[in-house]
């Protein structure tokens, strides 16, 4: 290894990835609970959505290696060094390499799923008072309850095989992603031709930043914590038959516990 290092996951790419880890395991930990548990839950799901419309944007304006362009490859590429990961040769790449730009692109199409099942399933349970997202899917699905929950679980595995992928790059590769994401920069291999590239510069941080803070705003300017803890008052189900009432005395006396079927 040369001692040369180059710029990679610049700041904001570095605290869209901790943030939404962090609110994954959140959101995943809440999930299906009541009280202020579905408030966090509800929270780190806004939080999730805010993260990444940000991302999905900065994948167009943001630093070089945190654009689709630097992490999306053709098929044919990413099947070639499929082929050479399992010949334990990989190519070495100083952004994402394929596959890890396709794991970027599946963790960012489920995440987007799970949230737009999410806020119906909540829309279903009667809390459209509490976030204008959940008002905007009209009556809901409770359909899209068993489709959330077992979404909910398949991102967990997805993260599960990302947290083994990185760990076996540093076994097999002798490269230390987890402190570029931390830091910022990467030491190049002496033999890499590739040369230092700026990140993005303060007009574009200056215009992302207000961007998030609008959303940020838009989001839960009208999120209402008191709605989303206590059992709405008249729950919608798929037939529009109201919860019985022996359990929602059940639920008022009992907050926290789980969401009822
Ligand atoms: C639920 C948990 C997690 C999720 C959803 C997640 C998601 C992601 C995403 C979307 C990226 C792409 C970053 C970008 O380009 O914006 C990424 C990259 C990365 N993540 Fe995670 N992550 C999680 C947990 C972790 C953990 C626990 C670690 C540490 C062991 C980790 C280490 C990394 C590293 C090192 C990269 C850069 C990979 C590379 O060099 O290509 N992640 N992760
Ligand atoms: C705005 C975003 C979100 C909303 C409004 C929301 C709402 C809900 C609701 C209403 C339920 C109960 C569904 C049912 O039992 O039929 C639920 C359960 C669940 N949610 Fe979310 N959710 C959101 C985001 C997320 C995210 C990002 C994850 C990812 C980890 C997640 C994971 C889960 C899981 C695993 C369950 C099922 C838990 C169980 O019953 O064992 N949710 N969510």
């Amino acid at each position: 290894m040369s001692n040369a290092s180059v710029r990679v996951w610049d700041l904001p790419t570095r605290i869209f990835h901790w943030l939404l880890a962090a609110s994954v395991l959140v959101a995943y930990i809440t999930g299906g609970e009541r009280g202020t548990a579905f408030v966090l839950h509800v929270g780190a799901g806004h939080l999730i959505l805010l993260l990444l419309l940000f991302r999905i944007l900065w994948g167009f304006i943001g630093s070089p290696y945190s654009r689709f362009a630097d992490f999306v490859y053709s098929w044919r590429s990413t099947l070639t060094y499929l082929k050479d990961v399992v010949r334990l040769r990989p190519t070495h790449f100083v952004g994402h390499n394929p596959l890890g730009g396709l794991m970027v692109l599946a963790m960012f199409l489920l995440l987007l799923a799970i949230v737009g099942t999410g806020l119906s399933s909540a829309a279903a349970r009667g809390y459209q008072a509490g976030a204008p997202l959940i008002a905007a899917m009209g009556s809901g699905s409770r359909a899209m309850g068993d489709i959330h929950e077992t979404l909910g679980s398949l991102i967990m595995i997805l993260a599960g095989i990302h947290v083994a992928a990185v760990f076996a790059h540093w076994l097999f590769a002798r490269e230390n992603l987890v402190r570029a994401m931390v830091t910022g920069r990467k030491r190049l291999a002496r033999e890499s031709t590739a040369v230092d590239r700026p990140f993005a510069g303060r007009a574009r941080l200056a215009i992302m930043a207000v961007l998030v803070l609008v959303t940020a705003v838009g989001l839960f300017g009208q999120f209402d914590a008191t709605v989303l803890s206590t059992r709405p008052t008249q729950p919608l189900s798929q037939t529009g038959e109201a919860a019985s009432s022996d359990m929602a005395d059940e639920q008022t006396q009992n907050p926290d516990s789980e969401i009822p079927e």
